[in-house]
């Protein structure tokens, strides 16, 4: 019998949850069903995903940031299946090919002067591993600094400078030297640099669990003291970076240098996974030190085609579609038109992020009406209320969101950079419906609130 994707497809539709209960994560399983998720998508373009009845679902959750360039774009799917057409000598490994050479020109083309090299690998933690290797092989430093609340992915490096205890717990003990500093505070971070020891700091330039900036004097000092101190400035921009908040890389948006980056997600044109850490010859080279070794730090998918392929038409796109210019233009609109909402209900503290990257923070009501809920649903699980609004919003609008990280109450968006005024208006209508009710008293919302603190406390028992 020969593969033919389509049978294959159309013989088990249907068969998704059964399959991922039985052979991936049944855990997930039963979050999606809790929270009504629980759908089949059959395709995806643009903004939106489309169930197997053929409704349309508003994506502003992007592949956790990966469709910056929106789903299905026709500019990446050209180049590759012209990539696969062109049968490229993929992975020959003991060979220089064209494409990452290129796709490593143009990253440091669209960086500042002193980023000049390139190093290639296949997701955003994998860019942060390189990123803890290299710092501390160049400086023969032993300790990594990141900040509180930060996210920097999974893998045992990574996770290492994780500043959330729910994602290490258990996995200990992770790498020595890596200690956190408050995300702001420029005395701690100064405290720790002193000690000379410190060959990094890594830092998002927004952090990605709860959607939380700094001021723009911590940037300047924090630049300072790492160069005062001879630690390297790591700006994890996986997230961030190529448009996200509406400069190609969040750096910008305060003027700095920063001595080394990450970049992922967005770069893989949502097709292709893909990692890149840019930082300089200088660095580069002690690592990379003589012939033997070439290789000291590689991995086996790095450079291959398609993702480069992925990578050079994504940069382009960008380009000739204006996306960055357009995500800043988008965010404000967005921005403006939340605005109203934040003076009409209580409930609603702050919208706050840049360009395309917006976290909305909901908080304890003033009203006595209010605050019992409230205080209800807080007691039966720290953050709940936020899932209150992710819920509504996917199943009466058809809205794709996230609850910005465990035990706060902020959502989070983060829109296709291609999306327009359609998508803000309809979004703005939908959070405002949904709040609308909150604030009306709707014991619906409430009551699917007990549901979701219910199971959730049946899940911890079990
Ligand atoms: C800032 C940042 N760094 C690193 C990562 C890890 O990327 P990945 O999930 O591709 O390993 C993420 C993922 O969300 C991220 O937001």
């Amino acid at each position: 019998m020969s593969f033919e994707l389509n049978e294959l497809i159309a013989a088990r539709r249907g068969e998704n949850f059964r399959l991922h209960a039985e052979f991936l994560n049944p855990q997930l399983v039963k979050v999606l069903k809790t929270l009504g998720m629980d759908r089949f998508y059959e395709r995806g373009e643009g903004c939106y995903l489309y169930d197997r009845s053929g409704e349309r679902y508003l994506d502003f959750l992007a592949g956790f940031g990966v469709f910056a360039l929106g789903r299905a774009h026709p500019v990446i799917k050209k180049a590759l299946s012209e990539a696969i057409e062109l049968d490229l000598p993929n992975l020959a490994q003991l060979d220089c090919a064209l494409l990452p050479g290129l796709l490593a020109e143009a990253l440091v083309g669209k960086t500042h002067a002193g980023l000049e090299r390139c190093f290639f690998s296949n997701s955003g933690a994998e860019a942060v591993e390189c990123a803890i290797k290299f710092s501390k092989y160049a400086s023969r430093r032993p300790r990594v600094l990141h900040a509180d609340h930060s996210f920097h992915g999974l893998t045992n490096g990574a996770l290492s400078l994780n500043g959330g205890g729910e994602f290490r717990e258990g996995f200990g003990p992770l790498l020595p030297g890596c200690d956190s500093v408050p995300f702001g505070d420029l005395h701690q971070l100064e405290r720790e640099l002193r000690r000379g020891d410190v060959a990094a700091f890594v830092v998002e330039l927004i952090q990605g669990k709860g959607v939380y900036l700094a001021d723009a004097s911590y940037w300047d000092g924090l630049q300072s003291l790492c160069q005062r101190y001879g630690t390297l400035f790591v700006a994890d921009e996986v997230q961030t970076g190529l448009g996200r908040t509406g400069k190609m890389w969040a750096y910008e948006h305060y003027g700095l240098t920063p001595d080394m980056i990450t970049v992922s997600k967005a770069l893989s044109g949502g097709y292709v996974p893909v990692g890149a850490t840019l930082c300089s010859a200088q660095v580069f080279d002690k690592v990379y030190s003589k012939m033997e070794r070439a290789v000291v730090h590689s991995t086996t998918f790095g450079r291959n085609q398609l993702a480069m392929v992925a990578g050079l038409a994504t940069l382009q796109t960008l380009e000739d579609e204006k996306i960055v210019e357009r995500a800043q233009a988008t965010g404000q609109a967005l921005e403006l038109a939340l605005a109203p909402l934040v003076d009409r209900y209580e409930l609603f503290k702050e919208v706050r992020g840049k360009g395309l990257m917006i976290g909305l923070e909901f908080g304890e009501p003033t009203s006595l009406r209010l605050k019992s809920r409230w205080k209800m649903l807080e007691t039966a699980r720290k953050g709940l209320f936020s899932q209150l609004i992710v819920g509504p919003l996917f199943q009466r609008h058809r809205i794709l969101t996230q609850v910005a990280a465990d035990n706060v109450n902020i959502v989070k968006i983060l829109p296709p950079l291609i999306c327009g005024q359609e998508e803000v208006d309809y979004f703005v209508a939908a959070l405002d419906d949904v709040l609308g009710d909150a604030h009306r008293n709707s014991s619906l919302l409430f009551e699917f609130g007990k549901t979701l603190a219910k199971s959730a406390l049946q899940r911890e028992r079990a």
